[in-house]
């Protein structure tokens, strides 16, 4: 086994070498620009480009055509997002979406209250899943958008996207999901599940940063408005020449990860539960955060009472893990994802996520294992908190109780 353990697949993952060998020759040899009709060189880099687009197609159900490249999950929740909401303005200003969202979508909606957009934010069950009924209540005649995302970055909560998209549908509303976390994770099936608009990345699957797609369903009442303008690639939704070998990742990313996803979600499933069960059995206080099944496979977010994720994570010095405590690069505040969950503070700031993948092996997940229950044992034993909580002397701090608990 070697050291450091990669247990951060949410934030992003090693390009696959099958996906790297068959980018490799669109760097050099085969550089073409795939707008370039007038010569061989363009020809093959289109054919490529074509190429991709089907694969990505495929993994979700659509027609290759309603696929336009970007560079990411950032950039297609923004072009979705804010391309439907002032294509569709005629219609009404009201979007909805949950807190649980990643910044990408929350921001984005955000900003579009700057440009008269009104924006509801559902809340959260406890268990990180949205309450159907609370969202069809929150949609009025002039609601345009809902955007809710597929699986959650943090706790790997999966929606209900076909009850939502069946919903939207019903009420004429278009339906925006951030599948950076789900595609290739979990079935998508954007036909059956009524989805207009969607966003993936190729690099949480294995794929390349910088290179991402939006699926735009063909039929859209209006169009979307460009988030850039130029020579008019991509339908003229996303001009800039296309990154090409990034595409060719993309594709093959999504080809392998909509092959090997039925073994990975077994597999994963089997590390994750077997992960709880030795820390949950070996500690007190600990906290599964999102719902117990409905999640990614690779997904465990645990808070620790009486711990700081923090001070935790710098003392699992080869171990690469995340806390909740930190939302984004740019921020110490804690995870408003957690704390949409109900959690406190204090219990938002003592978890950590583990994120496994296709390169996660056993041996990794018990070494895992071992070493957090050995530091959150440590770190207790220096903690007054702690002690106080567990000598039986009636000390019961409500910051950190759970909402499982309660
Ligand atoms: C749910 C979700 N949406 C959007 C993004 C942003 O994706 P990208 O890094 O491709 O812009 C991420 C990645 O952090 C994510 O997890």
């Amino acid at each position: 086994m070697k050291l450091p353990i990669y247990m951060d697949y949410h934030a992003t993952t090693p390009v696959d070498p099958r996906v790297f060998a068959a980018m490799a020759p669109y760097f050099t040899e085969k550089f073409g620009n795939a707008s370039s009709r007038n010569h061989s060189f363009g020809w093959v880099s289109e054919e490529a480009v074509e190429r991709g687009r089907e694969r990505v197609a495929h993994l979700i159900n659509c027609d290759p055509s309603e696929i336009v490249f970007t560079s990411g999950a950032t950039e297609s929740d923004n072009l979705a997002i804010k391309g439907a909401a002032i294509g569709h303005r005629d219609k009404g200003n009201h979007i909805v979406t949950a807190a649980t969202e990643h910044k990408a979508v929350i921001d984005t909606c955000k900003r579009l209250t700057h440009e008269g957009f009104d924006v509801t934010f559902l809340p959260v069950e406890p268990d990180g899943l949205i309450d159907p009924q609370l969202l069809a209540d929150s949609i009025r005649p002039n609601t345009v958008l809902i955007s809710i995302m597929g699986a959650n970055n943090e706790i790997g909560v999966i929606q209900p996207l076909a009850d939502i998209g069946r919903l939207a549908r019903e009420r004429g509303v278009l339906f925006h999901t951030d599948a950076a976390q789900a595609a290739g994770k979990i079935p998508i099936d954007v036909a059956a599940m009524k989805i207009d608009l969607l966003s993936l990345t190729a690099h949480k699957i294995y794929g390349p940063k910088g290179t991402g797609a939006l699926y735009v369903r063909k039929s859209l009442p209006a169009r979307l408005v460009p988030a850039m303008d130029g020579g008019g690639h991509e339908r003229g939704l996303r001009s800039g020449t296309l990154n090409v070998p990034g595409i060719v990742g993309l594709g093959v990313a999504c080809e392998l990860a909509g092959g090997e996803m039925a073994k990975e979600t077994e597999r994963l499933t089997g590390y994750r539960e077997k992960l709880k069960e030795r820390l949950l059995s070996a500690l007190d206080h600990v906290y599964l955060n999102g719902h117990p099944s409905k999640r990614l496979a690779m997904n465990l977010n645990l808070s620790f009472g009486y711990l700081e994720g923090e001070a935790l994570l710098m003392s699992l010095r080869d171990v690469a893990l995340s806390s909740g405590s930190a939302c984004s690069t740019a921020t110490a505040e804690p995870s408003h994802v957690l704390r949409a969950l109900g959690l406190g503070e204090a219990l938002a700031r003592g978890s950590l996520r583990f994120g496994m993948g296709r390169f996660t092996t056993e041996e990794e997940v018990d070494y895992v294992a071992e070493k957090v229950i050995e530091q959150v044992k440590r770190l207790r034993a220096s903690s007054p908190l702690y002690e106080l909580a567990t000598s039986g002397a009636g000390f019961d701090s409500d910051a950190w109780k759970h909402p499982a608990q309660v």
